[in-house]
C-alpha cells in the first residue's frame, strides 16, 4: 500500500487509493479542494473533487480532522505548490471529526495549548516534523554505533544503584503503603518488597555499561532514564531517553574526539535525511535553525578545562544571575555565555573540580580535578557529560569513602577493577537536548511525544 510520500515523489498514474486526515477543505460550489496527510511526510496531497458527482451531505462530512480514503487518478497538478494531485472518483469518510470538538483547526495553536492536548498534537505540522526527525535521529544513533562495531547492551530500569549519586531517584515498590512492613527498629523493611531491597528507576544505564565495555570492547545503551529532580525548565524531563557509549582502551582525549564525531555525524544526518522537516521548521519555528546545523558539522569544537572556562567568565564583566568563581558548578547561563556569546561555537570543557562530579570520573594528578567532559552547545547547554573512568579500585574506593557512599550495593562494580581493569571513557548524550537542537524547538516538552514533568504524566 502507497503512501503520499510516494505518490508526490512518483509518476502521475491511474487507479490510486489514498487513506489519510484532512488537513484543509476549500473550495467553491463546483469543486473541492482537499489537504490530506498521511503523516508519512510533511507535504500534502491535494484530492480534488468535481462537486457535481458527490454527494452534498457525504462531503459536510470532509472536514479538518476527519479521515478519508480516496480513489481516483493521480495527475500532473493544475495548481502551484504541488507537483501532481488526485482526482477523486470515490470518496470514503473511515471517520468523521466534528468541527465543534476537533480542538485543531487551522489556526495556529500555542505550544502550550497543544501540550494539554499531545495525545492529538502529533497531527500538527511541527509535531510531525519533530516525531519523523526524532525516529531519524534513534536510526542514525543504531546506524552509527553498528558501523564502528559497537554493541547495543540492554541495561536495567530498575536498579538498586544510584549510578550519579545524586539520589534524584524514583523508588519503585509493590508494598502497600498504606500498611509498611517495619523492622524491628521501626525502619521500613525492604526484605518484604518485591526484589527484596530498595529499588528505584534508573538515571543512567551507565555503571552497567561499564561491565559491558569492559567484556565487549565498545558498547552503548539507549533507552529512557529517570529524574525524581524538580526541576520545571525547558531543558529537564523526569524521563528522558539517554545514549551511552562505554569504550575500553579510550582515554579521555579519544572521548573527546568520539564525542565531536557523533554530534556531528548525527547532525548531518539530519541535514542529509530530514529536509523537508527541517525546511518547515526553519520557516516556522527557527529562522536561523537550517545555518546553525550547517555551522556545527563545518566548525572545531573549543576544548578548554574548566579552569579556563572561568577565568573567562569571571573576566567577562557579565552579570550573572548566579556568581561564578572556581569550584561551582556551571549554571546554563554560564554556559551559554561560553558558547554563543565567547567563542560562537560548541565547547567541550574538561577537568572539572571533583567536588561538582560523580565519584567514577578518572582523578587527576592535581588532586582536585577530574577528567570529565561536558560538551556545551548554543541554546542548550549541556547536551553531553562524560569521563574518562577511574580505573584504579585504591583510587576508586578512597573517593568512594570520602563521599560516605554505600558500597556494599557497589561490589559487582568494583569487580571490574579488581579483575583485569582498563583504561576506559564514556558518555551519556541526552536524547531530548540533541533534538532541541536539531529542531530549533525551545522546550524539551515538545520534541518527546508524551512529556513527564514534576505535576504532569497525563496521556
Ligand atoms: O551529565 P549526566 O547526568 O551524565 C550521566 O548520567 C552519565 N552517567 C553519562 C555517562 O557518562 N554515561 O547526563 C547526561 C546527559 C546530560 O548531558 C543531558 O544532556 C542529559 O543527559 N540530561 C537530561 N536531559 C533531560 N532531562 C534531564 N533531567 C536530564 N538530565 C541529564
Ligand atoms: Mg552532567
Amino acid at each position: 500500500m502507497k503512501r503520499i510520500k510516494d505518490y508526490l515523489g512518483g509518476q502521475p498514474q491511474q487507479d490510486v487509493v489514498v487513506k489519510g486526515w484532512v488537513r484543509t477543505k476549500r473550495g467553491n460550489k463546483n469543486v473541492a479542494f482537499i489537504a490530506l496527510n498521511d503523516g508519512s511526510t510533511i507535504n500534502n496531497l491535494q484530492v480534488v473533487c468535481d462537486l457535481s458527482k458527490f454527494d452534498e451531505n457525504l462531503m459536510k462530512q470532509v472536514t479538518t480532522g476527519a479521515c478519508l480514503c480516496v480513489k481516483g487518478d493521480l495527475v500532473p497538478s493544475q495548481g502551484s505548490g504541488q507537483a501532481v494531485e488526485v482526482q477523486a472518483r470515490e470518496l470514503e469518510v473511515l471517520g468523521t471529526a466534528d468541527p465543534d470538538a476537533y480542538p485543531l483547526q487551522k489556526k495556529g495553536h500555542s505550544m502550550e495549548f497543544l501540550r494539554e492536548i499531545a495525545h492529538l498534537r502529533p497531527r500538527t505540522n511541527t509535531f510531525g516534523a519533530v516525531l519523523r526527525i526524532r525516529h531519524a535521529m534513534a536510526f542514525a544513533i543504531h546506524k552509527f554505533f553498528n558501523d564502528r562495531g559497537f554493541f547495543y547492551l540492554h541495561t536495567p530500569l530498575i536498579t538498586a544503584s544510584d549510578a550519579e549519586g545524586a539520589g534524584e531517584m524514583f523508588q519503585v515498590t509493590t508494598l502497600d503503603l498504606d500498611n509498611l512492613p517495619r523492622t524491628e527498629d521501626g525502619k521500613i523493611d525492604y526484605s518484604q518488597d518485591f526484589f527484596g531491597r530498595l529499588t528505584s528507576l534508573t538515571v543512567s544505564g551507565q555503571l552497567e555499561g561499564e561491565l559491558g565495555a569492559t567484556a565487549l570492547g565498545r558498547i552503548y545503551t539507549f533507552g529512557p532514564t529517570f529524574r525524581a529532580e524538580n526541576s520545571n525548565t525547558p531543558r529537564h524531563l523526569a524521563e528522558f531517553w539517554m545514549v551511552e557509549p562505554e569504550m575500553a582502551f579510550y582515554d579521555v582525549n579519544d572521548l573527546m574526539d568520539l564525542e565531536e564525531e557523533f554530534i556531528k555525524y548525527l547532525v548531518q544526518y539530519a541535514l542529509d535525511n530530514c529536509q523537508d522537516d527541517l525546511a518547515f521548521l526553519n520557516k516556522m519555528i527557527d529562522p536561523e535553525l537550517i545555518a546553525r546545523l550547517q555551522g556545527v558539522v563545518s566548525t572545531d569544537f573549543v576544548r578548554l578545562s574548566y579552569t579556563e572556562g572561568i577565568e573567562i567568565l569571571e573576566k567577562s564583566g557579565q552579570k550573572f544571575e548566579f556568581p561564578v568563581s572556581w569550584g561551582v558548578d556551571l549554571q546554563s547561563e554560564h554556559e551559554r555565555y561560553l558558547v554563543e556569546k565567547h567563542f560562537g561555537k560548541p565547547v567541550i570543557l574538561t577537568d572539572y573540580p571533583k567536588d561538582i562530579k560523580a565519584f567514577y570520573m578518572k582523578q587527576n594528578d592535581d588532586g582536585r580535578t577530574v577528567r570529565g567532559t561536558d560538551v556545551l552547545f548554543p541554546k542548550i547547554g549541556e547536551i553531553i557529560g562524560g569521563s574518562e573512568r577511574e580505573s584504579s579500585l585504591e583510587k576508586l574506593n578512597r573517593r568512594i569513602s570520602e563521599l560516605h557512599m554505600d558500597t556494599r550495593g557497589l561490589w559487582w562494580y568494583l569487580d571490574t577493577r579488581r579483575f583485569g581493569t582498563c583504561p576506559h571513557s564514556g558518555f551519556g548524550l541526552g536524547f531530548e537536548r540533541l533534538l532541541l537542537f536539531v529542531t530549533g524547538m525551545s522546550n524539551i516538552r515538545d520534541v518527546i511525544p508524551f512529556p513527564r514533568t514534576p505535576k504532569s504524566a497525563e496521556f
